[in-house]
């Protein structure tokens, strides 16, 4: 199975853990974003679909509407406050209160340097989308989780937010900040019933991956074996595993959890570790 077809799949998953709740996801035309947003609709949440892509985003509403799921396709820039806050007050005027918010929106740098080499332009816009992104996100989902009375906040990191990677800076400080954020934030908003928590894919088989090998300067079959041998597990992660974690993360099953960054990351990190 391919990135490309994983929304022909069925969920997999016949609960309803989600039924009633208003569930937001940025970056969630394509990738792992879009197959969370099929798996919360699947599970009967209300979902805002919320993407710089409006056609794209507005293909992943539709098929999950043809479902018979409630779901709103909202066109923003994760780096702009405005957009984001209007995106916010149209989810909030057809849904209600957000109850689960998923900053999952993210970029890669264009191409590999080392940190002298880096391009300012290209640092500027890695930490714009995946750390100030995820900032403003949070900023402007927390009014309506506290309206809701509580709820469930995560921050997309990556493994590249617990180890760093020479030529990669701009996106290892980035994901190393949504883990601070994330530390922060658990703090500030835990007496108001909201969890706050960070997920931290490993390589996952989805179009950044043509991205990242763009900018690697290698094919995409090159970089996914590469990234395969990374992990202890040796294949590339499944989208729809990342939606297991991200669903359960969210759910009442997890009702204790604040504060962490669960890497998903079939094992990269010990991995490391042992080298
Ligand atoms: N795929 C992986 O191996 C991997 C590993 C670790 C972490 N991640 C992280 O997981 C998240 C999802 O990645 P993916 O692999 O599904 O990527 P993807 O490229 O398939 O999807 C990313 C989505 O984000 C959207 N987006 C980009 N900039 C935006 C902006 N400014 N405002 C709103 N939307 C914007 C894109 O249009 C796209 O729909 C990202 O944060 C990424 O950094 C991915």
């Amino acid at each position: 199975m391919t990135a490309t077809d994983v929304s022909s799949q069925p969920a997999p998953s016949a609960r309803h853990r989600f039924a009633g709740h208003v569930v937001w996801i940025t970056g969630a035309a394509s990738g792992m974003g879009r197959r969370h947003a099929e798996r919360f609709a699947a599970e009967g949440a209300y979902v805002g679909v919320i993407d710089i892509d409006a056609d794209a985003a507005q293909m992943v509403a539709d098929g999950i509407r043809a479902t018979g799921a409630r779901v709103r396709a909202v066109a923003a820039d994760v780096s702009d406050a405005d957009t984001l806050d209007r995106a916010a007050a149209q989810l909030h005027a057809e849904f209600g209160p957000a109850t689960v918010v998923v900053a999952n929106a993210g970029v890669v740098p264009g191409v590999l340097a080392t940190v002298e080499d880096t391009d300012p332009t290209d640092w500027r816009r890695v930490l714009r989308v995946n750390l100030t992104g995820a900032f403003l996100t949070a900023r402007t989902a927390l009014p309506q989780l506290r309206e809701a009375g509580g709820g469930s906040l995560v921050l997309v990191s990556s493994a590249a937010g617990l180890f760093g990677f020479a030529g990669y800076a701009s996106y290892v400080a980035a994901k190393h900040g949504v883990i601070g954020l994330m530390r922060s934030l658990a703090n500030e908003v835990a007496g108001d019933n909201i969890r706050v928590n960070a997920l931290c894919p490993g390589t996952t088989d989805t179009p950044i991956l043509d991205r990242e090998a763009q900018a690697l300067g290698v094919s995409r079959d090159a970089l996914m074996s590469a990234q395969a041998h990374a992990h202890l597990i040796p294949r590339l992660i499944e989208p729809d595993e990342m939606s297991d974690a991200l669903l359960w993360l969210c759910s009442p099953e997890a009702e204790m959890v604040t504060g962490v960054a669960l890497p998903v990351d079939a094992g990269a990190l010990v991995k490391r570790s042992l080298n």
